[in-house]
């Protein structure tokens, strides 16, 4: 696709997250999660440099693309899981930095990326960031995971009303012919809300599939050693800044930076957290889950 027809990731919080951030002209900031590299392209344009990894290598490729245009020698981007980010930083002479910032998920554009992450999916079961890295697939999980154990992820880490339903549908399913596509699993948990006559807001398997992104991408043991390592990195006086979208990365965030506050270690900048206005609500729907939340390094 061309790239001036690509429907590029919108940034959430954006401002409110470089505001916190406090850039300073020549001072060396990280962006842990590049994506279509809004966060990276504000933080250029007040002066900081900066450091940007993804995990996704597909990602990388397009947002270099995207600025091909306006090349910066202030601006670096390399392909990494955030779990290594002191190390990554090592490596390019990033440590130590004035500023971390971290935009939890997936992208915009994971959806249309036809990998398993969209209910529409039709030959995919993937959801990996980083296939060169990674072997757990969703489809191995929804394929072999005992049934209890796939009701107990469904039910602790998405919090999924009908996950014992879901788990029996999906184990009686896959006995005659293995569950291959997005698709297919979504239509099956559809089938199962449906016949339990509750309707949903959202499409019912949103809970089964980020249940499962989460699992293939490891994304809370990443987070809690990504933020861990991110708070190393940072010089006293830095500022570490991440925005969640579901309480399961917010509770990871708010119980680490309420440890180090309590340490005296950070001075906390967001009490109960930020989050996006009403109007940034209805011109950006993926906004109305996160929040923000930052600390400052102070000792
Ligand atoms: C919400 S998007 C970031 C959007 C970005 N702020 C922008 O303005 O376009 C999150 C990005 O983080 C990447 N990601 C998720 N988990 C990661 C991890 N553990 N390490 C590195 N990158 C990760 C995803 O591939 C995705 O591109």
């Amino acid at each position: 696709m061309p790239e001036n027809k690509i429907n590029w990731h919108k940034p959430v919080l954006l401002q409110q997250a470089i505001n916190l951030l406090e850039i300073k002209k020549q001072q060396k900031y990280i962006d842990a999660t590049l994506g279509n590299g809004g966060y990276s392209q504000e933080i250029c344009r007040l002066g900081g440099n900066v450091l940007s990894i993804d995990a996704d290598k597909r990602m990388i490729e397009l947002t270099k693309k995207r600025y091909k245009n306006c090349p910066s020698a202030f601006w670096k981007i390399v392909q990494g899981n955030f779990s290594r980010i002191k190390e990554i930083a090592k490596e390019n002479s990033f440590l130590p930095c004035s500023g971390i910032v971290f935009d939890l998920g997936i992208s915009s554009l994971h959806y249309t990326s036809g990998r398993g992450f969209s209910f529409k999916d039709k030959d995919n079961l993937d959801m990996r960031l980083d296939e060169d890295n990674q072997t757990l697939t969703a489809h191995e999980i929804i394929n072999t995971y005992p049934k209890d154990l796939l009701e107990e992820k469904l039910r602790y880490i998405a919090q999924e009303p009908l996950a014992f339903q879901i788990a029996e549908e999906i184990a009686k399913k896959r006995k005659s012919l293995k569950i291959k596509s997005a698709e297919e699993l979504a239509s099956i948990i559809k089938t199962v809300y449906e016949s339990h006559k509750i309707k949903t807001k959202t499409h019912p398997a949103t809970k089964t599939f980020m249940a499962l992104r989460i699992m293939v991408n490891k994304e809370y043991e990443n987070l809690n050693e990504g933020l861990r390592q991110a708070f190393e990195t940072l010089e006293v006086g830095g500022r570490l800044v991440v925005v969640s979208f579901h309480s399961g990365e917010d509770r990871i965030t708010k119980l680490y930076f309420r440890k180090l506050i309590k340490q005296k270690e950070a001075e906390d900048l967001t009490k109960k957290g930020i989050r996006a206005s009403y109007r940034e609500i209805k011109e950006n729907h993926l906004s109305r889950s996160a929040i923000l939340r930052g600390i400052e390094k102070i000792n």
